[in-house]
């Protein structure tokens, strides 16, 4: 055994357990508000505490954890904290740019640790209801700031002349779209165009409905619908799925549904994670750890549930053109996202 590789491998360990134990502590001042009230300004433990609304005793622990963690800088003199403008970008406000909101779901899937353990050894997976219902608001959280902000410049304007299409007015179907903000936003932005949200989960279903009709939108519907046995005689210009394929039960019937209901001439975007299928190609992303792990968790072991396919996150390009072939979608441009953990496979059906 080599003395120094298995030193620094135990430094490495502790690097993980940190990053671990941080991220609770990220989901922490998320969920209180206190990233917020840290980024109003410097501040002793007493006062964020007061801003926040929250007890000083816990607040001066977790500023222990995140200014050791070198997120916030400490002014021992003073007992002044401050989280530094370059931090509280990421950490702090309503904008896509705030990663503090990827947090609760991630703390949420270390819940199901156990369950998941008892599949490795007997089979199966940890069912989408098991994660209900608590995934579709973490889910919601998570990618709502990053549509509010990105879903114009960093999907629709990346496909070349989609914007100019849904000006004109087109029917559009996303499927898989959870509780719909992209949808809803979309409606707002296209009034010409008209919209329809499919998802088999009920609650993130009523929960896209409530938005639409609160925002006033016509041209938004939802139904809960499984992607695997779409409506008969549908002909949408456009469907889409937002990270809504890898982790299905039968991601290829899927994919055949998805082509019958495009009319001729129409596009299908596929937003899903870009990876290559080998593992080998996948080592140089620094995101890799993180996406086979969430994999693990949730990604996989809800298809593996229903007795499915298991792809996985990093089910990768090469598989995924292979599937859209089988499907009938041949005509495949594969574009980058704003998103760096995302890409776009725009497929046109003859
Ligand atoms: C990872 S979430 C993405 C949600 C949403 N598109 C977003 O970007 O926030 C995947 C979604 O696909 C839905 N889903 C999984 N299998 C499905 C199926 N067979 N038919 C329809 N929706 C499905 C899940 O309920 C979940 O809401």
């Amino acid at each position: 055994m080599d003395e120094v590789k298995a030193k620094e491998f135990v430094s490495r360990i502790a690097g993980f357990y940190n990053g671990t134990a941080i991220t609770l502590m990220i989901d922490v001042g998320f969920r209180t508000g206190l990233w917020d009230a840290a980024a109003a300004g410097p501040a002793s433990s007493h006062d964020l505490a007061q801003r926040a609304g929250l007890q000083e005793r816990y607040v001066r622990e977790w500023l222990g954890a995140v200014t050791s963690a070198g997120i916030v800088e400490y002014d021992a003199a003073s007992s002044i904290y401050t989280l530094p403008p370059e931090h509280a970008h990421s950490l702090a406000g309503n904008g896509g740019s705030n990663r503090a909101a990827n947090a609760p779901l991630l703390t949420y899937l270390g819940k199901h640790v156990s369950s998941v353990v008892s599949a490795f050894k007997n089979g199966g997976g940890v069912p989408y209801s098991q994660f209900r219902p608590e995934f579709t608001g973490f889910m919601d959280e998570r990618f709502r700031r990053e549509y509010d902000q990105f879903l114009l410049d960093g999907y629709i304007r990346k496909v070349p002349g989609l914007e100019a299409r849904l000006e004109s007015g087109v029917s559009m179907c996303d499927i898989g779209c959870g509780t719909g903000h992209n949808i809803n936003l979309l409606a707002k932005a296209f009034p010409q165009s008209d919209f329809t949200g499919y998802d088999i989960a009920a609650d993130a279903i009523d929960l896209a409905r409530a938005e639409a009709t609160k925002m006033g939108l016509e041209n938004a519907h939802f139904e809960v619908q499984d992607a695997t046995d779409l409506p008969k005689n549908l002909a949408f210009d456009l469907i889409t799925t937002f990270d809504a394929v890898h982790d299905q039960a039968n991601p290829q019937a899927a994919l055949h549904e998805i082509s019958r209901c495009l009319a001729p001439g129409g596009t299908y975007l596929m937003i899903d994670i870009k990876a290559s299928s080998k593992l080998e190609n996948n080592l140089d992303n620094p995101m890799s750890p993180y996406l086979y792990a969430v994999s693990t968790m949730h990604c996989m072991t809800v298809s593996l549930a229903e007795n499915g396919a298991g792809l996985g996150t990093c089910w990768g390009q090469e598989l995924a053109l292979e599937m859209l072939e089988k499907a009938g979608l041949t005509d495949v441009d594969i574009f980058d996202s704003t998103n760096p953990t995302n890409c776009i496979y725009v497929c046109r059906k003859p």
